[in-house]
């Protein structure tokens, strides 16, 4: 989720310090757990990664042997990125772009993967329109924001009061938002899932993580991070 509480605008080095804290590598593989989970197997797939940020995903993918490519307006991020995917020793191709108008073709992608971006953005509807429209007929969208009803929401609309203006700009939807986001899009949603349902607390998330399935099986209530899948007819 890189849900560093890093502003978008930080750059990959905070987003690299998140992943280096024991909480932060403890989030990111659950909430990779789940995005994997409803991706299903990507091997051979044209995969946008939209939002991609410093390529975590990206890199992940292509190791699974996707046709992967990343797209984010950030620079900084784009390459972070492409180091990240050289390291790796895998393939991937990046591009300069925004969600609200990405730059390819329709029908361009098999699967269209966006992970804790839709939350920084002022035109969702457009959004959901854009991944729509790339994805193939049939293709799927996969995509990971995080919950409204969460911990982990409330602190970061605790900092937009204090004056954090990525956070006081940043929308947190529901699982029902979401779902009808996906649908005024033209899309059928074929699974929305929680994860994360532990609060930001080190020592709290070690215990409770072993369990974040189970609470998954109860609801999406309090989960940090919501997954969605969503199939183009
Ligand atoms: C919280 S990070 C998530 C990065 C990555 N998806 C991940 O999960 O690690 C949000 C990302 O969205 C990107 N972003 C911000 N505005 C965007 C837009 N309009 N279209 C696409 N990406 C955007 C930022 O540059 C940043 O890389």
């Amino acid at each position: 989720m890189n849900a560093s509480g890093a502003p978008t605008t930080i750059g990959p080095k905070a987003y690299e310090a998140w992943r280096a804290q024991s909480l932060g590598a403890l989030t990111e593989a659950i909430e990779l757990r789940a995005v994997l989970d409803l991706a299903g197997d990507v091997s051979g797939v044209r995969l946008l990664d939209a939002g991609c940020g410093d390529g975590a995903l990206v890199a992940t993918m292509a190791a699974k042997g996707a046709e992967v490519t990343g797209v984010d307006p950030d620079p900084a991020m784009l390459l972070a990125a492409q180091k990240r995917v050289a390291d790796a020793g895998v393939k991937a191709t990046f591009t300069e772009g925004r969600l609200e108008g990405l730059p390819f073709p329709d029908a361009s992608f098999d699967v269209v993967a966006s992970i804790t971006v839709l939350c920084f953005l002022p035109d969702a509807t457009g959004a959901f329109r854009e991944m729509a429209r790339v994805l193939r007929p049939g293709g799927r969208l996969v995509l990971g924001e995080l919950g409204r009803w969460s911990l982990w929401a409330a602190q970061r609309r605790v900092r937009g009061w204090l004056g954090s203006r990525t956070w006081k700009a940043a929308r947190f939807r529901t699982p029902g938002e979401l779902r009808a986001l996906a649908e005024q899009a033209g899309l059928r949603v074929t699974a929305l899932r929680g994860a994360v349902y532990y609060p930001r607390i080190g020592w709290l998330a070690r215990v409770m993580a072993p369990f974040d399935r189970w609470f998954g099986r109860l609801g999406t209530f309090g989960a940090a991070f919501l997954a969605l899948r969503a199939e183009k007819p």
